[in-house]
C-alpha cells in the first residue's frame, strides 16, 4: 500500500541533508519495495520569502493528511529582526500544536566507532542505546496562571504553573511502555514527587497504568535531580526514560551530548492516535539550520537520515529497512569516513553528498 510522506527540507542545512535522504528513499522504492506518495512543500525562512508566512494553511493541511512527516530545520539570521509570528520557527511550533505532537522521542546511541567523540569517558558510554520519551505539549511551560504581575509594593512576579492530567500522562507513559516492549522492556519515570503535586500524580498514574496494563515491563522511578547524574555517571543503566516537558528537555540535551555530536542525533514526535487509528508523527534531527556553515555543503546528513530510519520503524512498521540504515551509517563510520563535525585524527573529512552517497552505497 502506498503511504504519503510530506517532505519538509526548510533553511540552512535542512535542504541539503535532506537532498541525501531523498538518495536513501529512492534506493528503498527501487530495491525494498517501499510505495510512497511524496509531497514536498517550503517552510521557515524559505516559506516566508515566497508566501509571507512561516507555513501556509495548505501545508499544514498536508501535514494532517500525511502517514508522517519529515522535517529539516528552520531558522534564518536574515529573519531574526522580525516579530515573533514571522520568525521562521514558528513552523515547527505550529506543526507540532495541530498535530498534538505530544510525545517526543530522542534516542542517545553512541556508534563504537565514534565512542571517543563523547564528553565522556569510552568505558562510560560504549554500546549506550537509550531513548528519551518527552511529553511535549503540557506542563509547565502551558500551564496556567502564567505571567509577569506588578505587585501592590511594586514588586514583580513572574509566575508558571505546572499542570499535569491523568489523560496526559498516561498517553505519554503509554508511548514508553510501547516502546520499551521492543527495546530492553524497561522504563524509568522521572519526576520531583518529594516537592511537587504534579510529580505525585505523575507517579501515581504511571504506577496504576502499569499495574494495570504493563506488568511485564520492568518499571522504576527517579527523581530528576538524581537522574541528570545519574545520565552521567552510569548512563547505560537507563533503556527508556519517560518525563514531563520541563525535565525532557533538559535531560534530552544532557544526554544527546553522551553521543558527542549534534550531527548524529535523530528524532521522533508522536501525536494522538486519528479516527482511522493511525498516529500522526513528525521526524526530525535534533539540530537546527547551521547558519554558520549552510551552503558549504559540509553538514553531517547523518541525523536527517537516521530520523527517516525511525520513521520507518514507527509509522511505517518497516522494522527490516529501518535497521538495515542504522547498519549502513555504523559501517560507514568504521570504515572511516567522517564529516566535519565527527573529525578526529588521521580520519577522512568529507562532504555531505559523498557521506550520503556512501550510506546508499553501503
Ligand atoms: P544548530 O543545531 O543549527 O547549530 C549548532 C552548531 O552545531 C553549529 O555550529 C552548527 O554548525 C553545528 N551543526 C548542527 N548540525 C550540524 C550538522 N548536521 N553537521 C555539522 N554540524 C552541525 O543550532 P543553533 O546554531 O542554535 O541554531 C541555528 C538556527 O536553527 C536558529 O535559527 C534556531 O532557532 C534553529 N533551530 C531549529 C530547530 C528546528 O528546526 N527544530 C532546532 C534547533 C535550532
Ligand atoms: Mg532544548
Amino acid at each position: 500500500d502506498v503511504k504519503k510522506l510530506l517532505v519538509l527540507p526548510g533553511d540552512g542545512i535542512g535542504p541539503e541533508v535532506m537532498r541525501e535522504v531523498a538518495k536513501v528513499v529512492q534506493w528503498m522504492q527501487t530495491h525494498r519495495g517501499l510505495k510512497l506518495d511524496i509531497a514536498e512543500e517550503l517552510v521557515g525562512g524559505a516559506s516566508l520569502a515566497r508566501h509571507g508566512v512561516p507555513i501556509r494553511d495548505e501545508v499544514v493541511a498536508l501535514a494532517r493528511e500525511a502517514d508522517a512527516v519529515l522535517f529539516g530545520s528552520v531558522g534564518d539570521p536574515a529573519w531574526s529582526h522580525v516579530g515573533f509570528d514571522k520568525r521562521p520557527e514558528v513552523a515547527i511550533l505550529r506543526l507540532r500544536q495541530d498535530l498534538e505532537l505530544f510525545a517526543n522521542l530522542r534516542p542517545a546511541i553512541v556508534f563504537d566507532a565514534l565512542v571517543d567523540a563523547s564528553t565522556l569517558k569510552a568505558e562510560v558510554v560504549r554500546g549506550l542505546d537509550l531513548m528519551i520519551v518527552r511529553e511535549t505539549v503540557g506542563g509547565v511551560y502551558f500551564g496556567e496562571p502564567r505571567g509577569i504581575e506588578t505587585l501592590a509594593d511594586g514588586t514583580k512576579r513572574g509566575v508558571n504553573t505546572e499542570v499535569y492530567t491523568t489523560p496526559e500522562i498516561e498517553r505519554v507513559a503509554r508511548v514508553a511502555f510501547d516502546l520499551a516492549r521492543v527495546r530492553g522492556n524497561r522504563v524509568c519515570s522521572v519526576e520531583k514527587c518529594n516537592v511537587m503535586e504534579s510529580g505525585l500524580l505523575w507517579k501515581e498514574v504511571v504506577t496504576d497504568l502499569h499495574k494495570r496494563e504493563y506488568a511485564d515491563v520492568e518499571l522504576s522511578h527517579m527523581l530528576a535531580d538524581n537522574c541528570a547524574m545519574q545520565l552521567v555517571r552510569n548512563p547505560r543503566q537507563f533503556d527508556v526514560i519517560v518525563t514531563g516537558n520541563l525535565f525532557g528537555d533538559i535531560l534530552s540535551d544532557l544526554a544527546s551530548m553522551l553521543t558527542g555530536s549534534l550531527g548524529m542525533l535523530p528524532s521522533a514526535t508522536l501525536g494522538g492516535e486519528r479516527a482511522d487509528g493511525r498516529r500522526h508523527a513528525l521526524y526530525e534531527p535534533i539540530h537546527g539550520s547551521a547558519p554558520d556553515i549552510a551552503g558549504k555543503g559540509i553538514a553531517n546528513p547523518i541525523a536527517q537520515i537516521l530520523s527517516f530510519a525511525m520513521l520507518l520503524r514507527y509509522s511505517f512498521k518497516r522494522e527490516d529497512d529501518a535497521a538495515m540504515i542504522e547498519k549502513a551509517v555504523s559501517s560507514v563510520l568504521e570504515s572511516g569516513l567522517r564529516t566535519v563535525d565527527i573529525m578526529s585524527d588521521g580520519k577522512a573529512q568529507v562532504s555531505t553528498s559523498v557521506m550520503g552517497d556512501a550510506i546508499v552505497n553501503e
